[in-house]
């Protein structure tokens, strides 16, 4: 059984004294290695990547990401931060096509194929986020549509690179607090036709929108599901600490 991957991105949340605090605590319950089975992974603004850096100290069992980073490695991109940059601030994954970013800020598929082509060429994990619309659910046409985002992001990358790619399904109609959470049975079929396409290729294919202490352990259940990308039940330390425990249990089946 491949290794679960756990991890919260804190979207635009937290201060440094909450970040500090939230990640203090989360070092003091590891002392120093992961839970069995598991890979935990946070994923700070960038304004606190140093910060969470220095306090899971180098060599943590806690992976570090960005939720964003530019395809260039240097250049006139204000506002932007490249993978090196990132990179010199201590992440190791580089969070790529969150629908927020997809619906927001432009991202493309075009745009999500180079930050994994640069994420990769740098040697930093990219950490590929896809789901459909609820119109696109309502009209039958989630897997296809999550199969091309992925299928456009990754086209091309031989089989060593894709084999260090994390892939996350996140249907927006179950992202945030607008969203439900998914069904199991809802999550069969998307999860079916990714894991055809890419359970032995990638590193991972997590699954995420309203992931709570209620729903995790179902969710780990499903074929290919290989982890869990959270949001708010994980901005409580308490709220991950559970969720790590849940994929331990997990793990040891
Ligand atoms: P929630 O868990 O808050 O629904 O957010 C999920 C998500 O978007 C993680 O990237």
């Amino acid at each position: 059984m491949s290794t679960l991957w756990v991890g919260t991105s804190w979207k635009m949340t937290k201060n440094l004294a909450e970040g500090r605090a939230w990640a203090g605590g989360l070092r003091e319950h590891l002392e120093g290695s992961a839970p069995t089975g598991v890979q935990p992974f946070v994923i700070p603004s960038f304004t606190a990547t140093t910060t969470v850096r220095g306090i899971l100290g180098e060599g943590s069992p806690v992976l570090l990401g960005v939720q964003n980073a530019h395809w260039e490695d240097a250049g006139a991109w204000t506002g932007e931060v490249s993978v090196p940059q990132a990179q010199d601030a201590g992440a190791q994954i580089v969070e790529i096509g969150h629908s927020e970013r997809r619906e927001h800020f432009g991202e493309t598929v075009a745009t999500t194929r180079l930050k994994v082509a640069a994420a990769l060429r740098h040697g930093l994990t990219p950490l590929l986020c896809i789901g459909e619309s609820a119109a696109i659910k309502a009209a039958g046409g989630s897997t296809e549509h999550i199969l091309e985002q992925a299928a456009g992001a990754l086209e091309g990358l031989g089989t060593e690179e894709l084999s260090r790619v994390v892939i996350a399904y996140e249907p927006i109609w179950a992202i945030g607090e607008s969203g439900r959470p998914a069904t199991v049975e809802e999550l069969i079929e998307p999860f079916a036709s990714l894991g055809r396409a890419y359970s032995d290729r990638v590193t991972g294919i997590l699954y995420g929108g309203s992931v709570n202490l209620d729903n995790a352990a179902d969710l780990l259940g499903i074929e290919h599901v290989t982890g869990l990308f959270v949001g708010r039940t994980a901005w409580r330390l308490e709220g991950y600490l559970e969720l790590l425990r849940i994929a331990e249990a997990h793990a040891a089946r």
